[in-house]
């Protein structure tokens, strides 16, 4: 199974969420490769489902990687609407589990999450997976026991060598699509809080490769702030990354 990087490059990761048709997409793509990816940094575009294919076409060549924003947990079987890990490991390289718009907006428990990561890494897809907390978690003083208690339920029954691939991203809920961010420091103590739990869910050789990025209204103007922090190994970026100017603003100060 191949790592995307062993030595924690940075990751700048789009999220387009439900955006982009596939010919949308294309050219979004076609953009982002024309306004030239910086060296020394991955960079990831996960479009919608339906523009995987199209969007993956578009930058073979280059050295973006596409990934799917969501995934089943089991390969095949009577799911309509769903995709499995299988079908999009012919296509894409990279998945998002367990986006905080899944787990609030679709009913994703933490055993979907362990269940989608433990599918994904057998597929030999390169897993992004999403924790972070809401304001009413954070207000109360409980970011750390959820960001700890999502990190442990998600690798669940995973050893280290196969969750070798592994990238996390902590999006603290109230930061997405707000134009509200994390302060560097709020997002260096999670990502902090992150590692040290998946120290003790896998063990420290993992904690110490495993790349996790910060999420949550990053933009050109706060990139360089955020992503020279300690520990913040990239970002997973929203709204941003739609506008290939600003994604690879982004990806630049990651690595200047
Ligand atoms: P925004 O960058 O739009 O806040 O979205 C963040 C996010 O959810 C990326 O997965």
């Amino acid at each position: 199974m191949r790592v995307l990087n062993p030595d924690r490059r940075p990751l700048v990761a789009g999220n387009w969420k439900m955006h982009t048709t596939p010919q949308s997409g294309v050219e979004l793509a076609r953009a982002i490769v024309r306004a030239g990816p910086p060296d020394g940094v991955d960079l990831v575009l996960c479009p919608p489902a339906i523009a995987v294919t199209d969007v993956a076409r578009a930058v073979v060549g280059t050295s973006i990687r596409v990934g799917a924003q969501n995934m089943h947990w089991l390969d095949s079987g009577a799911f309509t609407g769903e995709i499995s890990a299988p079908m999009l490991a012919g296509v894409a390289e990279v998945v998002i589990v367990g986006h905080s718009e899944r787990r609030a907006d679709f009913g994703e428990t933490d055993e979907m999450v362990n269940g989608k990561l433990e599918a994904a890494l057998a597929a030999g897809l390169t897993p992004i997976v999403c924790v972070g907390e809401t304001e009413s978690v954070r207000d109360a003083g409980g970011a750390q026991a959820l960001i700890t208690a999502q990190v442990e339920a998600a690798l669940a029954g995973i050893g280290s060598t196969a969750a070798e691939p592994l990238v996390m991203a902590y999006e603290p809920v109230w930061a997405i699509g707000t134009g509200r961010t994390a302060s560097p420091a709020q997002a260096a103590e999670a990502i902090g809080w992150a590692r040290e739990a998946l120290s003790d869910a896998l063990d420290a050789a993992a904690a110490q490769r495993t790349r996790i990025l910060y999420g949550g209204s990053v933009s050109p103007s706060n990139a360089r702030d955020l992503l020279t922090q300690d520990g913040v190994d990239g970002a997973l970026v929203g709204g941003a990354s739609l506008k290939a100017d600003d994604f690879i603003a982004i990806a630049r100060s990651a690595v200047s």
